[in-house]
């Protein structure tokens, strides 16, 4: 008995530690190119439904924070589905999460630098950067294949050559920008 009072005191010191380092996290990301905000899930849907998901397509979000996005994503869409991230804590939360979301697909995680990630074998690519986490992805966005598609809200690309536009706006403030890469 004493040891199941301990395993629960353990397990509740642990999330809430887990709880501590996330919001710490949070606010000390506001620092970086691109800080820790999550999609909101109305936008989600919608860049879901822009995205023209086809059953064999292999999807990434790139900055994948705590697998909102990559969830959501796997919920309706039966291939491969990769979480991109480059802090431990918010790919572990995004694991943690895991038994609480039902999934169609495959999900993968992995701990990587997207400003250097090879894109080259992606189908749909969902972001949601700053300006100038878009400009410093532009060499990676360059190498995507003929007809794959990027899905971004909020920020567009910063050079569009060899991308044809498409431009969805929700709202006064909401904006998904949708490119296909055609050269
Ligand atoms: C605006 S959040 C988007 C979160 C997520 N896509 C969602 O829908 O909830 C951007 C994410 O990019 C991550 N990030 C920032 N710079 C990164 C980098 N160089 N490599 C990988 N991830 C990065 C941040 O930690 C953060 O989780």
């Amino acid at each position: 008995m004493d040891y199941f009072i301990l395993g629960i005191n353990l397990l509740f010191f642990l999330i809430v530690l887990t709880l501590v380092c996330y919001l710490i996290y949070v606010f000390r990301s506001f620092r970086q190119i691109v800080p820790y905000v999550p999609t909101p899930y109305s936008i989600i849907k919608r860049m879901i439904n822009l995205a023209d998901l086809q059953p064999n397509d292999k999807v990434v979000d790139l900055g994948s924070g705590s697998g909102r996005l990559v969830y959501r994503i796997a919920k309706r869409h039966q291939g491969e589905v990769w979480g991109i991230e480059k802090s431990r804590l918010l790919l572990l939360v995004a694991r943690l999460r895991q038994p609480f979301n039902r999934k169609k697909g495959q999900i993968f995680w992995q701990q990587a630098d997207i400003f250097t990630y090879d894109l080259s074998h992606f189908d749909k690519v969902f972001c949601f950067l700053t300006s100038r986490g878009m400009k410093n992805l532009e060499e990676n966005f360059q190498k995507m294949k003929i007809g794959s598609k990027i899905i971004s809200y909020t920020f567009p690309l910063i050079s569009k050559e060899n991308f044809s536009q498409e431009r969805r706006q929700f709202g006064q403030k909401d904006k998904i920008f949708v490119y296909t890469k055609m050269s």
